[in-house]
């Protein structure tokens, strides 16, 4: 079974967990696809809330009726990608640029469950790079306070502006974002606690305490985990 067919496989199992009258969160990312697909083809009448744009076109072209956080205070279950899975599921997650309403749509979330291709399980934290999200005004200074903040907590890296196709990418927010390649985060609480201290930073790609379940796909099939 190949990294997509474990996508897919997590994807369809998370679509089954859905159930007629809820409210879904939709993340973001190939893995999140998945289960937007699966869930479509149910066709149960189910409300979603997407965590990007390109989500909310996938699931509208797909016949998935759809709303916003917001005038939705409270979600049932949201089910979303990650770039990793650690220790108690802390993750990391923004590689698809998307991380700042998927956090707002995770915390407003009574259950989120994370769905993987088993490459995504690490035993530590920080091999991908962390994804922050930073408002375009000033965004060289806030990367040097970025910085600052990462040799607090012994990363000695430098972020690097995200860039496609020669321009920096832009969120969906129009911010931008900058990718951190610490290689191991041994305290991910601490370098939350500091990447959040800086001005001019949105958000970052650690989403700690957040996740009740993962649904990984693996060759065998698809595995359960829990904090
Ligand atoms: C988007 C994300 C995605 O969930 C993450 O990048 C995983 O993507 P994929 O399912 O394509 O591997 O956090 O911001």
């Amino acid at each position: 079974m190949d990294a997509d067919a474990q996508k897919k496989a997590a994807g369809e199992a998370a679509a089954e967990m859905v159930e007629t009258g809820m409210v879904v969160g939709l993340g973001t990312g190939s893995t999140a696809a998945w289960f937007v697909r699966a869930l479509a083809a149910r066709r149960l009448d189910v409300t979603c809330i997407p965590t990007s744009v390109a989500t909310a076109e996938l699931a509208e072209s797909l016949g998935l009726k759809l709303t916003e956080l917001g005038p939705v205070k409270s979600i049932d279950l949201t089910v979303d990608g990650a770039d990793e899975i650690g220790p108690a599921l802390s993750l990391i997650k923004g590689g698809g640029a998307a991380l700042l309403r998927e956090k707002l749509v995770w915390e407003a979330s009574r259950r989120c469950v994370v769905i993987a291709d088993a490459a995504k399980r690490v035993p530590m934290l920080g091999k991908f790079p962390l994804p922050i999200e930073v408002v375009a005004f000033a965004h060289e200074t806030t990367a040097l306070r970025i910085c600052d903040a990462l040799s607090e907590c012994d990363l000695g890296v430098a972020p690097r502006l995200r860039v496609k196709d020669g321009a920096p990418v832009r969120t969906d927010g129009g911010n931008l974002i900058y990718d951190a390649a610490c290689g191991r985060i041994e305290d991910p609480a601490a370098l939350a606690d500091a990447l959040k201290s800086v001005t001019g930073v949105v958000d970052h790609g650690l989403f700690l305490d957040l996740a009740d379940l993962a649904l990984v796909g693996t060759p065998q099939g698809v595995v359960t985990l829990e904090p």
